[in-house]
């Protein structure tokens, strides 16, 4: 299969069969992930393995208990790693602050999903599959306990991996031309917004299941995986809100805006206990 056709059958990958990844094939998924590109080629970066029981149980507990992250054979815990390059740093008599440095924080986090994508591509080329898994970032304190990670570096993001016992059939996306702007910038008007969306969706329809197998794959794959009847309490919840649409089902139910904005200051206090002081 070419690499276009690799790239577009892709789909994260939430259940996996219990076989283990032979370690020739772990050391080639590092190999792409460390030759990813990197901003000035400082590769603020590092990569935990995590195989045992108890750290994928530990980490599927810290990822709101996210089934897959127990199932999975393998999860690379990507952190954003300014230890390794302040030390270096002082070693040669001078003075590298990224924990202060807007700057280097964003391009340090493009570089660890740059790094995390080249695994992903290579991963699914393999006939493995994969899934990230960004609630982890709610997490910051207990997974760096765990992990004994230090000061200056933050666990950012986790990607499952594992061969695949089922693969997702198709999940919605906006049209290519939404997200494309010729030269300048075409700002959208409300007609347009509402069919890029109503496109993407569909409608809310009665059949709830339906519904959420378009628009919230994950609760019916936990429900496969466990017996958290995790689909009927999103469609509780979806009837005690009168869930209109999408974007209420998004931000009222999958991620409710108060809640989110909530948890600034819990991630701004991870960062500070990590040394980083940059929000
Ligand atoms: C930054 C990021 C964070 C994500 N976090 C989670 C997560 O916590 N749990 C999960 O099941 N999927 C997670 N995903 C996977 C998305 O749900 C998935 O990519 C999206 O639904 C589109 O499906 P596709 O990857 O099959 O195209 C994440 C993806 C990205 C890029």
């Amino acid at each position: 299969m070419n690499l276009y056709d690799l790239m577009m059958k892709r789909r994260s990958v939430r259940i996996f069969k219990d076989r283990k990844i032979p370690e020739s094939v772990i050391e080639q998924l590092l190999d792409v992930a460390n030759q990813a590109p990197s901003g000035g080629n400082i590769q603020p970066l590092s990569i935990i393995l995590v195989r045992s029981h108890e750290g994928r149980k530990k980490l599927a507990e810290l990822s709101g208990g996210q089934p897959w992250v127990a199932t999975a054979p393998l999860t690379m815990i990507f952190c954003l790693d300014f230890y390794r390059i302040k030390k270096w740093a002082e070693l040669c008599q001078t003075d590298f602050r990224g924990e202060g440095a807007l700057n280097h924080f964003l391009i340090a986090y493009a570089d660890l999903m740059v790094a995390a994508q080249n695994v992903v591509i290579l991963a699914e080329s393999l006939g493995l599959g994969s899934v990230y898994i960004g609630s982890i970032q709610h997490e910051i304190d207990e997974t760096r306990a765990f992990f004994e990670i230090p000061e200056y570096v933050l666990p950012m993001m986790l990607l499952c991996i594992g061969y695949p016992q089922s693969i997702p059939q198709s999940v919605p996306k906006l049209k290519k031309e939404v997200i494309v702007h010729d030269e300048k910038y075409h700002r959208p008007n409300e007609e347009e917004i509402r069919r890029a969306f109503d496109e993407k969706y569909g409608p809310v329809d009665r059949n709830l299941e339906k519904y959420l197998e378009r628009a919230f794959l994950e609760a019916l794959e936990a429900d496969k995986l466990e017996t958290s009847k995790y689909v009927e309490r999103v469609k509780k919840e979806m009837k005690r809100l009168d869930i209109q649409n999408s974007a209420q089902f998004l931000f009222k139910v999958r991620y409710p805006t108060k809640v989110m904005v909530r948890l600034n200051h819990r991630i701004r206090q991870s960062f500070k206990k990590a040394g980083f002081d940059i929000f």
